[in-house]
């Protein structure tokens, strides 16, 4: 995109009435201290944890975000990463390319079967959801979270049930969670231990949710069996020995990366943006500050 170096920014920013921007702007007190215009920042984004929305708010700025727009795209990466992992695809391509694959084995890369499998979901929002309506296509069981928003009518195959159950009784465990002060470490080494050793995790949502040099401590250790990740702590740098394990995948944060989401994407935050110059309000308000309803989750 646009180049947003403090040097480039402070020279465009002193005129700019709006800012559409990506999930790799950070967007904080100190870049709206520069834009003394500014009245709106579109975030072509569901995730909001980029900007300062407290900053925002102070200002009277408007922030918008593309939510719904990647849902379907983000679940589906989400069960690309589930499906590879479980069934070891990156592994096995690379067993084939080596020119290692000397016929058919009982014993050969065995993985795990989903069907019949627990898939715990951790933040199920419209993402969540999405990602639970595949899996009830692959004969899975669900579990989420137990909140006062899960609508029972609309998943009655939904358990409900704390964090350490859905731990202990997860086969796979998917995270799509929007990065808050509560979500931000919530996987850490406590909680994967308490994961099957054979269990999954995959995380579409954003990387700081997970621990991740615990997380590769467990990969290599048995903790667990697997990974599929397309979101990292400290993106786009990955943790040590990360890329050195054969029982993760790895994505460079492609989840919402089709075609057709990033064009809605973008139309909706320059419609939003649009709507704004003509002083109307925007279709897409970035949601109140840390909103901890799982509604929102990533999406
Ligand atoms: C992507 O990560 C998004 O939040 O849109």
């Amino acid at each position: 995109g646009v180049d947003l170096s403090p040097e480039a920014f402070r020279g465009a920013a002193r005129e700019a009435d709006a800012l559409l921007c990506y999930l790799t702007d950070r967007i904080d007190a100190e870049r709206f201290a520069a834009c003394p215009k500014l009245k709106a920042v579109a975030n072509v984004a569901a995730g909001l944890d980029n900007i300062d929305r407290a900053a925002a708010a102070a200002r009277g700025i408007v922030v918008t975000h593309t939510p719904g727009a990647l849902t379907e795209a983000t679940a589906d990466l989400a069960w690309a990463l589930m499906l590879a992992a479980a069934r070891r695809i990156v592994e096995a391509d690379r067993f084939v390319r080596e020119g290692r694959f000397e016929g058919w084995r009982f014993d050969l890369l065995q993985g795990l079967e989903l069907s019949g499998a627990t898939l715990g979901l951790v933040g199920f929002g419209r993402i969540g959801q999405a990602v639970a309506r595949r899996a009830r296509g692959f004969g899975m069981r669900l579990a989420t979270l137990d909140r006062p928003s899960l609508d029972r009518s609309a998943w009655p195959d939904v358990k409900g049930m704390d964090l350490d159950s859905l731990l202990a009784e997860a086969d796979v465990l998917a995270l799509q969670v929007p990065l808050t002060p509560r979500t931000r470490g919530m996987i850490g080494e406590r909680e994967l231990r308490r994961m099957k050793p054979t269990a999954i995790l995959v995380n579409v949502g954003r990387g700081p949710s997970v621990d991740e040099t615990a997380l590769v401590r467990a990969l290599r250790e048995g903790g667990i069996a697997g990974a599929g990740l397309d979101v990292f702590e400290n993106e786009p740098a990955l943790a040590p020995g990360l890329a050195d394990l054969p029982n993760v995948v790895l994505a460079p944060h492609i989840g919402s990366a089709t075609v057709a989401a990033r064009e809605r994407m973008i139309r909706m935050a320059c419609e939003d943006l649009a709507a704004i110059a003509e002083g109307k309000p925007p279709k897409y308000p970035a949601p109140g500050i840390y909103h901890q309803d799982t509604k929102t989750a990533r999406e």
